[in-house]
């Protein structure tokens, strides 16, 4: 369809970022609120970045979100970031107002709002165990912080990301028994009430779950922030314990909510957003 000379844009941001389901729920979206805009992919080379986000001035865009490997490296590309953004470390939404670009990041928000309300757990008082040191994790972490759980276990890989975000939460957040875990064993799932897998790991077919069927039992709830697989292992694994389970599909889903109404000042259409991704998983 041609975009006409009034149509407003947004697009994804990233590298590689063809396969992002934004597209879907976004321009379903704006398309049920008639709002004349359109939501494209914007791939762009990372020896590019630079000039891309100095073309944007110019342009029509008025906001973007941010995906892998940008979410770090634009937050010196843009004049302001936000207070969750700066905490965080990483900017998924920007808006561009009067040629000034304000960065956000509603990674944490969507990961909290989709727990909340759709899945009715309350993370306060709870024992928690995340596993990756990442992006995402942090995002997460620092949304479950605010909301005062007991315990919070991470387990990362790369032991020094563990060590890095174990200090980030602890300087920023007092009253919760933090555990820098060096092994799966050590988190101490039996114990939890959530698990939270925000590794990208389970995204292939032939992923295994990171962990065994043996830590998994019937009072948990299991978060894989993965949602380009119904399933993963991990969820298989947890559900035929008995465990509440659910992929990351509603994290998405109202981060993308988030944004909408950072760029439009509008409440998104949540069920006309879902639809649209539940779709566009299935293509
Ligand atoms: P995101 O923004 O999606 O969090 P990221 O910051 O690159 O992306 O983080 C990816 C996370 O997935 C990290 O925790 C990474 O672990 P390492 O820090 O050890 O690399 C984790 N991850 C990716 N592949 C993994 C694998 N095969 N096994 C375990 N963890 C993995």
């Amino acid at each position: 369809m041609a975009t006409k000379k009034t149509t407003q844009l947004y697009g994804v941001l990233g590298y590689p970022a063809k396969h992002s389901l934004s597209p879907y729920m976004h321009n379903a979206a704006f398309k049920a609120l008639k709002i004349d805009a359109k939501y494209k992919i914007f791939e762009v080379e990372p020896s590019e970045l630079s000039k891309f986000m100095s073309s944007l001035v110019k342009s029509k865009i008025h906001g973007l979100n941010v995906t892998v490997p940008y979410k770090q490296r634009v937050c010196g590309l843009i004049d302001k970031v936000s207070a969750e953004a700066q905490l965080i470390g990483a900017v998924n939404t920007i808006k561009v107002s009067r040629g000034e670009f304000q960065g956000y990041n509603t990674d944490g928000q969507g990961f909290l709002d989709h727990l909340r309300h759709d899945l009715k757990f309350d993370p306060a008082g709870k024992n928690i165990v995340v596993i990756g040191a990442g992006g995402a994790s942090r995002a997460v972490c620092l949304y479950l912080c605010e909301t005062k759980p007991k315990r919070l276990a991470i387990f990362n890989r790369d032991r020094s990301k563990t060590i890095t975000l174990f200090h980030h939460l602890n300087t920023n957040f007092s009253r919760i028994e933090f555990v820098a875990a060096s092994s799966i064993e050590q988190l101490d799932i039996l114990k939890a009430d959530l698990l939270v897998n925000t590794t990208s790991v389970g995204m292939k077919e032939q992923d295994l779950s990171l962990v065994e069927e043996q830590y998994l039992h019937k009072d948990l709830l299991v978060y894989d922030l993965v949602y380009n697989v119904a399933q993963t292992k991990l969820l298989k694994l947890a559900e035929a314990k008995g465990a509440r389970v659910s992929n990351g599909l509603g994290m998405l889903l109202y981060q993308g909510m988030a944004s909408f109404k950072i760029w439009t000042g509008r409440s998104a259409p949540k069920e006309i957003m879902y639809e649209a991704l539940k779709r566009a998983v299935g293509k």
